[in-house]
């Protein structure tokens, strides 16, 4: 069977930068820590008045269509992933395509086109489609284009603003994928949830405690699920664990609940009881409540043994480097996570080919899913082409006055006239409904 999995990559970051701890944490009266340490947060990426899901989407399509040096014909579906979507009928990737048409030969007449949403899951769950539809031998050779793209902002004084972001990631689908190939081992932990919502409404409702612990119960059932097909997972096996990150904090809670699932009944286990003189205990549980009850005495001491600690700086802090900078991106942020991960090997000159990365993709509402991967070839030569560090270089530094009037702009009930803080060069912009153009 052919391999089929992800073969380009490219991202597009908000122009505008949000500084959490000098900007923001003085005028919320926080201490700074809090989003540094606590959150795991330094800054946020926000959209100028100009960019939206469909420019930032544009955008990285382009510049990974130009590198590639693909036209429209190769290109046989079109699946966009959002959570911040403006229209209920026509997808955002004819937005997308119309926009690539205006500086590509041929167009997309041919291609299949579609919106995927289930929150922050359906970044990965349009990989998913664009492989079954490969797979499945319906793409007549050609590829699918993959571009998870978000405005993931909050209402001002949410707990969740300092979690805000923007940004696009466009991936290629294809077969024999120079980036990672997906296997058939997947999990799936998924219920009916309401701590995170947007039922016609800008900003979400949030629960913010209850999604994490919802986070937390979806990811181990997801893992589980996993486990059940692809078998025991040794901890040491996988090289990186990206996971969905809303703010790096949640993927610390995540990554040791992972861990201690992983190693639970192993003479790892039964090593670091020994050390920690404490002994999880072993029973089945009917909530996550009760769970993270039985196991909290041994996972704070899990948590700061040597062992744990050495796993965690080499399996999983690489993946948080970009989020960190860059906030919350909903259905981008694990694409990003991986791409953190692959970027810091890339810069350590560590070898990857054939290397394995767990995925660990989350959406409210909710559904986790865990997946496998395997690192390809072409992998670091797709990683070094990337301009991400650039982009997040010339990011415009907003004061806290102009992140209020910028975030009015994006709360699309209110229509304000706002100078553009950065200058467009060669990109699409938003010029007004039903008129997208690219300016040179
Ligand atoms: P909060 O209540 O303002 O923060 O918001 P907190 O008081 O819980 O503090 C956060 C952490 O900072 C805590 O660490 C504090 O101890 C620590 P923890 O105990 O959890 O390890 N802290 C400090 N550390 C050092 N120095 C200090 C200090 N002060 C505090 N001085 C909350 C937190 C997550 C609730 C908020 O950001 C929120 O509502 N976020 C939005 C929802 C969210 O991101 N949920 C995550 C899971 S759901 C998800 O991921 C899906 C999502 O992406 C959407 C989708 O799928 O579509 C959101």
């Amino acid at each position: 069977m052919t391999s089929v999995g992800i073969d380009a990559i490219e991202i597009w970051t908000g122009k505008l930068r949000l500084d959490l701890p000098n900007t923001f944490a003085p005028v919320k009266g926080d201490d700074p820590e809090k989003y540094t340490k606590g959150l795991g947060l330094h800054n946020s990426s926000m959209p100028d008045v100009y960019e939206d899901i469909v420019t930032m989407g544009a955008n990285a399509a382009k510049r990974l269509m130009e590198r590639k040096g693909l036209s429209p014909q190769d290109i046989g579906r079109i699946d966009v992933a959002t959570e911040s979507a403006f229209d209920n009928s026509k997808p955002v990737s004819t937005y997308i395509a119309g926009c690539l048409e205006q500086v590509f030969e041929g167009d997309f007449h041919h291609a299949n086109k579609g919106e995927r949403k289930f929150a922050c899951v359906a970044g990965t769950q349009s990989i998913d489609d664009a492989y079954n539809w490969i797979k499945a031998g319906r793409n007549r050779g050609r590829a699918a284009l993959v571009i998870a793209t978000d405005t993931a902002l909050y209402a001002r004084g949410d707990p969740g603003e300092a979690t805000q972001g923007a940004g696009a990631v466009a991936m290629l689908i294809s077969e024999d994928p120079s980036v990672v190939e997906l296997s058939t081992e997947q999990g799936y932990g998924s219920a009916d949830e309401t701590d995170f919502l947007k039922p016609n409404q800008q900003f979400p409702s949030v629960d913010g405690k209850r999604s994490m612990k919802v986070y937390l119960a979806r990811m181990r059932e997801a893992l589980e699920d996993y486990e059940s097909v692809a078998g025991r997972t040794h901890p040491d096996d996988i090289t990186y664990i990206p996971f969905h990150t809303p703010f790096p904090g949640m993927v610390r809670k995540a990554a040791l609940l992972g861990y201690r699932h992983m190693t639970r009944d192993t003479e790892i286990e039964e090593e670091l009881a020994a050390e920690l003189g404490r002994q999880p205990r072993e029973e089945d549980f009917d909530s996550w409540d009760a769970y993270e009850e039985a196991i909290r005495g041994y996972m704070d001491g899990l948590k700061d043994t040597d062992r744990y600690r050495d796993w965690y700086a080499r399996t999983i802090e690489p993946t948080l480097t970009l989020s960190g900078q860059l906030g919350n991106w909903y259905t981008g942020s694990v694409h990003l996570a991986r791409t953190s991960a692959l970027k810091t090997a890339a810069e350590t000159g560590k070898g990857l080919t054939g290397e394995k990365l767990l995925v660990g993709s989350y959406g409210s509402g909710a559904q986790a899913e865990i997946h496998a991967e395997t690192v390809q070839e072409g992998w670091k030569e797709e990683i070094e082409a990337l301009t991400i560090d650039e982009q997040m270089a010339r990011r415009y530094d907003l004061s806290f006055d102009e992140y209020e009037q910028v975030h009015d702009v994006h709360n699309h009930d209110k229509e304000i006239d706002v100078e553009e803080f950065t200058q467009p060069v060669g990109e699409f912009v938003f010029a007004g409904w039903g008129r997208m153009n690219e300016r040179k």
